[in-house]
């Protein structure tokens, strides 16, 4: 059967809303409905689809979720060649520049040039030219080495800020080749490789290898996961047919715009070169606050005729280029590396440099990342390096300058003990760090516990690291728990803490313990791999610190964001007896919080608490939510406010405990009664 009218309609005007609202969240970063009324319209479109098949067009925004492996890439030459451009780093090397294509200009004999110039910054990710043919995205090209590029059409299609089919009412040109950068913005590449993390999958060095690595990938279904953009810049060949032409560069800002392509922030068009000498200071202050990496502006003659008469060199356009930055990088000699221990007990090498400036912020240390990368980057102590600083990142050494190696430069030998507490260290074989596992490590000790005060914890004021360090050095605070019952006579006593200070820590340690909430000590517990937003999840689960701590593999791995490394680092959290330890004491403090989120329904088993116990014939998650959904509160061990223990088979000391103490026991069937009950009644 064939959709009728009405039905074609309503999938019409679904496409429709759907696209809007993609444009307004993904290109204009201001939604107007919630994302589950979204979901709505899109499950809508997609039911009407899966019924009507002949609704499906490939630019339905059904068909933005990946699916598939494509076989490999094909190569395409490009119809115009997409030239790289090159670089002024100084106002006076910019001044050649605009010298240069008025000389250019007046050879050609056409009187005065307007030398007015369309800035944008640039932008650090992959250049892509997208074929709209008459409105509707059919072909994307990577750059590749100018002249051809990889045809990566169906992964383009997946970038959620471009539009499949041009926005508004049209005529659009014949066919014109959209060039832009395909980028991911800081922060969703910062939440990429926490998801990256979380699955136990390849952490990327930086927005722009993720960005090229993702768009080349054959698996459609991990490229549309990753949170590509497409901002547009530029273009290649066109036929405007019955559009009309577009003469500047501004005027192409406002095309793109219109059509519902995003285009680089912040453009501007700069009336003469010292304007642009302004833009790029502007842009270079601002440049931690664009949304995506950048490393300069892009300066083009605005007038798209005047462009076409200067044309092109070998290997870039003589009409525009790009004003970089002041280097983020520098040279410094390698003094030392020191060992950092993290409150993991990951050891981490730290460069010891010849304190140096880089991009106006002095420098004098340095990430090594791990002993593996020490080795990689064939560092020896003594070394000339290079250091770059990307961003608002922890400076890195990037490598040495082998040209300027010293004689006496030495190896660096990682050492077999802990430098803070002098036990030995080891070394998973699949893994590149080396960790101390001392629990009792003073400097494991001192990042654990400033991790639970911080603003990431349970925000304790009043505290800094020094001070924590000598109450751990003095044996006062040996867990985070410690903290909670610290007094103020046994801090006042030490030099220079004196009453005030001792009462007010002592003071932010109630107001904490009142307002904590279980998403934020569990985030505080400083749990591998636990960051705040699986705390926020396993608080959203469980009812408190004890449901989790009890929690089987299982009953984890049901919980969103929550992988089986995730799974087995929480298990090994709770199985260590010292941090058993820091739970009982810390609600013997009464830090307890109960879940908020997770209020009992109403149901049959309202008010009652339940326990399962033994192999069922599902998953114990399974009942766990039956029983929730029932209203039952989920218990954690068996005692005597206990409602019903539930066992399966081999129920082992539960069942035991439960009949000393004569509970009510149930059998699976005897548990599903009790809900069916409910339904009749
Ligand atoms: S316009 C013919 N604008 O930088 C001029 N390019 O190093 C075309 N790039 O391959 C380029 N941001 O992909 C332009 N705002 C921007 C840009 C930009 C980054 C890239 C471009 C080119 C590379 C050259």
């Amino acid at each position: 059967m064939k959709a009728d009218e009405a039905v074609k309609k309503r999938a019409r005007e679904l496409a429709e809303q759907l696209n809007r609202h993609n444009y307004l969240y993904h290109t204009l970063d201001a939604p107007e409905i919630s994302d589950d009324e979204y979901d709505a319209l899109f499950r809508e479109l997609r039911d009407l689809e899966e019924k009507w098949p002949e609704l499906a067009t490939p630019d339905s925004p059904t068909a933005r979720i990946g699916s598939g492996v494509l076989p490999g890439l094909e190569r395409k030459r490009h119809t115009q060649r997409m030239y790289g451009l090159d670089n002024v780093f100084s106002a006076e090397e910019w001044q050649a520049f605009v010298e240069r294509i008025q000389r250019l200009w007046a050879k050609e004999g056409e009187g005065g040039l307007e030398t007015a110039f369309w800035c944008d910054p640039k932008l650090d990710g992959l250049a892509v030219e997208l074929v709209y043919e008459q409105g509707r995205l059919t072909q994307a090209l990577t750059r590749g080495d100018g002249e051809s590029g990889e045809v990566v059409t169906a992964q383009a299609r997946l970038i959620r800020n471009l539009p499949l089919v041009f926005m508004g009412a049209g005529p659009w040109p014949d066919m014109i080749e959209v060039r832009g950068e395909v980028v991911i913005f800081r922060k969703d590449f910062v939440e990429l490789n926490e998801r990256q993390a979380r699955h136990g999958l390849k952490i990327f060095a930086n927005p722009r290898n993720a960005a090229a690595g993702t768009l080349r990938q054959l698996d459609l279904e991990v490229a549309g996961s990753r949170p590509l953009r497409f901002l547009a810049y530029g273009i290649g060949a066109v036929e405007w047919g019955s559009a009309i032409p577009c003469e500047t560069q501004a005027g192409l800002a406002e095309r793109f715009s219109a059509w519902g392509l995003q285009i680089p922030p912040s453009g501007k068009l700069c009336l003469t070169p010292s304007d642009v000498v302004e833009y790029v200071e502007w842009a270079r202050v601002n440049r931690d606050s664009f949304p995506m990496e950048i490393d300069g502006v892009v300066a083009k003659l605005n007038s798209l005729a005047a462009q076409r008469k200067i044309g092109f060199t070998g290997r870039a356009p003589r009409f525009a280029v790009a004003f970089k930055f002041p280097a983020l990088e520098a040279e410094t000699r390698l003094l030392n590396i020191e060992i950092q221990v993290g409150r993991t007990g990951a050891l981490t090498p730290v460069a010891i440099l010849e304190p140096v400036p880089v991009g106006g912020v002095m420098v004098s240390r340095a990430t090594l990342h791990n002993e593996d990368e020490i080795r990689l980057l064939d560092l020896r102590i003594g070394d000339i390096v290079h250091v770059r600083r990307a961003g608002d990142v922890i400076p890195e050494v990037t490598g040495p300058v082998l040209s300027k190696r010293p004689e006496d430069a030495r190896e660096f030998r990682f050492p077999g003990v802990c430098p803070a507490c002098g036990q030995p260290v080891h070394r998973e074989p699949d893994e590149a760090v080396w960790r101390c596992d001392n629990l009792a490590c003073p400097a494991r000790n001192l990042r654990t516990v400033m991790h639970f005060v911080s603003s990431a914890g349970l925000d304790i004021k009043g505290l800094g690291e020094k001070w924590i360090e000598r109450l751990i050095d003095a044996g006062i605070i040996r867990s985070p728990a410690d903290t909670l019952y610290l007094k103020a006579e046994d801090l006042q006593d030490f030099e220079r803490m004196g009453p005030v200070l001792a009462n007010k820590f002592v003071e932010s340690v109630r107001t904490a313990v009142r307002n904590a909430t279980l998403a934020r000590l569990i985030g505080a517990l400083g749990i591998r791999l636990v960051g705040a937003h699986v705390a926020q999840n396993l608080a959203a689960h469980f009812h408190d610190l004890g449901e989790v701590a009890a929690a089987s593999r299982e009953e984890l791995l049901a919980v969103p964001d929550v992988g089986p490394e995730v799974a087995a680092s929480i298990a090994d959290f709770f199985a260590t007896p010292a941090n058993r330890e820091t739970l009982a004491r810390m609600r013997a403090a009464g830090l307890w919080p109960v879940s908020q989120e997770h209020e009992p329904a109403e149901g049959p088993l309202s008010g009652k608490s339940v326990l399962f116990t033994g192999v069922l014939s599902r998953p114990r998650s399974w009942f766990q939510e039956r029983a929730a959904e029932a209203g039952a509160k989920l218990a954690s061990s068996v005692g005597k406010g206990l409602d019903y223990l539930v066992a399966g088979d081999k129920p082992g000391s539960k069942l035991q405990k439960a009949q000393n103490l004569g509970l009510k026991i149930l059998n699976e069937e005897q548990f599903l009664n009790l809900l069916k009950e409910g339904e009749n009644g």
